[in-house]
C-alpha cells in the first residue's frame, strides 16, 4: 500500500502526528519536496521532536527513510538534525538514504533569501523561513543548481561552484551591496561535508521502485499544505515546491500508478504563518484565544500562526487537486468553549458569490467569506476514544466538513499524544 499524505491549507496542520501513525503501517517513509523550511512535530513515546529535512519516519527504529530528489538540501541543517537524533539514540546513519539527484542548498542561498525579502515592500514580502529555500529551487530549474551527485566528482563540483559564486558574487555585490563569498571557503566548507553526505546518497528512485515491487508499504510525506503549493497556492505568497499531490511523483520519481492513496489533513480551523491572504481571519481577541489554545506558533521559525475558521472553499479546492480519498482532522480540542463556530462555504468577491477558489491574489485579498454557522460544545475532548463519544455538536460539525469536502474523515485527532486519536 503506498500513500501520500498531503496538508490540504496552509501547512502546520498536524500532519506530524498522522504520518507517526501511519509510519507504524508503512516500511518507508519518503520527503519529498521542500527543504528546512519545514517543522514537523512529533511526539514520540512522551517525548518532543521537532524534524526538519528528516521524515519523521526516522522515529520508529525498523523503518527505512528517504529524503527524494525533489528536495533541497543544507547540509549544515541536515547534519546538524542527524547529530540531534543520534545523541538522542535513534539512528539515522544505514536508515536514510538521500536522492543523488537532491539539490544542494548553499549559504549564498539564504543570504539571497534575506536579502530579497528585506528589499521588498511591505506588501510584497512573503514572510519566508529565511532558510533559502526558494533561491535554491530557483537556481535548480535556472539550470545553475548544484546537486548532490556531483560531490562524487570534486572536479566537476569545484568548477561549477566556482562559475556559480561568481555570477552570485556580482549579484550580491552590485544589487544588495554585500561583499559576496569567497569561493575557497564555501568549496572547503562542501568538501568537509562531502565525505559524509555521500554515505546517505543513493539512487532513490529505483530503490523505492524495487521496494514496491517487493509490496513494501511506503508512506509519502508531504511538507507545507497546498495553498502554499507554487502552482496551486495562494501565488506569489507560496513555498517554492509543489507541495501538492504531483510533488509526491516528481519530487520521488515514483510513478503514479504505484500510488493506492492520498490522504488530506486539515485542521479543524485554518492557520497560516508568513504574508499572503487568509479571507477566514479571526478578529484580534479570539485569534488570541485559538493561538494560546492551539499553541499556534511556528515549529520552525517560532512566529505566531495567524488563526481563522475552517474554510472550506479552500479545502474543497485541496480535495480536488490532490484527489482526496480520505482525511484527517486536527486539534479538534482546541474549537471546545466556543459558542458558535463558523464554516466559510463560499466567498463574496466584488459583490458576487464565488463557490470556486479564485487563482488570483488580488481577487483574494477582496474576498469576504460567506459563512455558515454552528453550534459549540464546551465539553473538554482531551481523552475521548471513541466518535460516539463526541459531544453531539462536535459529531455535526465533523459530518457538515465532510459533507462539504465530499471526502470521508478517516481520522479526528483532539490532542498532541498519539492515544489521542478517534479512527473511524
Ligand atoms: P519559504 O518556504 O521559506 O520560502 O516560505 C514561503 C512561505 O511558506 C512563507 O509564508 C512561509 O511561512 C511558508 N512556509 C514554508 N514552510 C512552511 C511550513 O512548514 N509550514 C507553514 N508554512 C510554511
Amino acid at each position: 500500500m503506498n500513500r501520500i499524505l498531503i496538508g490540504a491549507q496552509w501547512g502546520d496542520e498536524g500532519k506530524g502526528k498522522i504520518i507517526d501513525v501511519l509510519a507504524r503501517k508503512s516500511d518507508i517513509i519518503v520527503r519529498y519536496q521542500g527543504g528546512n523550511n519545514a517543522g514537523h512535530t512529533v511526539k514520540f513515546d512522551d517525548e518532543k521532536f521537532i524534524l526538519h529535512l528528516i521524515p519523521s519516519g526516522i522515529l520508529h527504529s525498523n523503518k527505512t527513510c528517504v529524503i527524494g530528489n525533489g528536495v533541497v538540501l543544507d547540509p549544515e541543517a541536515f547534519f546538524k538534525e542527524v547529530d540531534v537524533l543520534e545523541s538522542r539514540q535513534i539512528r539515522v546513519q544505514g536508515r536514510l538514504l538521500v536522492s543523488e539527484q537532491a539539490h544542494l542548498l548553499f549559504p549564498h542561498h539564504r543570504l539571497m533569501d534575506q536579502m530579497r525579502e528585506g528589499a521588498l515592500q511591505r506588501k510584497h514580502v512573503i514572510g519566508t523561513t529565511k532558510r533559502g529555500i526558494g533561491p535554491c529551487y530557483a537556481d535548480k530549474i535556472a539550470r545553475t543548481g548544484i546537486r548532490i551527485v556531483d560531490l562524487k566528482n570534486p572536479g566537476y563540483f569545484k568548477e561549477r561552484l566556482k562559475a556559480v559564486l561568481h555570477e552570485k558574487n556580482q549579484v550580491l555585490q552590485k544589487i544588495y551591496g554585500h561583499k559576496g563569498y569567497s569561493f575557497p571557503k564555501v568549496y572547503q566548507e562542501f568538501i568537509k561535508h562531502r565525505k559524509r553526505l555521500l554515505l546517505f546518497a543513493a539512487d532513490t528512485p529505483k530503490f523505492l521502485y524495487q521496494a514496491s515491487r517487493k509490496k513494501k508499504n511506503i508512506l509519502f510525506e508531504g511538507a507545507q499544505g497546498t495553498m502554499l503549493d507554487v502552482d496551486h497556492g495562494t501565488y506569489p505568497f507560496v513555498t517554492s515546491s509543489n507541495a501538492t499531490v504531483g510533488g509526491a511523483i516528481t519530487g520521488s520519481g515514483v510513478s503514479p500508478t504505484l500510488i493506492d492513496s492520498v490522504i488530506g489533513v486539515v485542521k479543524a480551523y485554518t492557520t497560516r504563518v508568513g504574508e499572503g491572504p487568509l479571507p477566514t481571519q479571526f478578529p484580534p481577541a479570539l485569534m488570541k484565544i485559538v493561538q494560546k489554545q492551539g499553541e499556534e506558533f511556528g515549529a520552525t521559525t517560532g512566529r505566531p500562526r495567524r488563526c481563522g475558521w475552517f474554510d472550506a472553499v479552500v479545502t474543497r479546492y485541496a480535495a480536488r487537486i490532490n484527489g482526496l480519498d480520505e482525511m484527517s482532522v486536527m486539534k479538534l480540542d482546541v474549537l471546545s468553549g466556543l459558542k458558535e463556530l463558523k464554516i466559510a462555504v463560499a466567498y463574496k468577491i466584488h459583490g458576487k458569490v464565488v463557490e470556486d477558489y479564485p487563482s488570483s491574489t488580488y481577487e483574494l485579498q477582496a474576498a469576504k467569506p460567506v459563512y455558515e454557522t454552528m453550534k459549540g460544545w464546551n465539553e473538554d475532548l482531551s481523552s475521548v476514544e471513541r466518535w460516539k463519544d463526541l459531544p453531539k455538536n462536535a459529531r455535526k460539525y465533523l459530518k457538515r466538513l465532510e459533507k462539504l469536502l465530499g471526502v470521508p474523515i478517516k481520522i479526528v485527532s483532539i490532542g498532541s499524544k498519539r492515544a489521542q486519536t478517534i479512527f473511524l
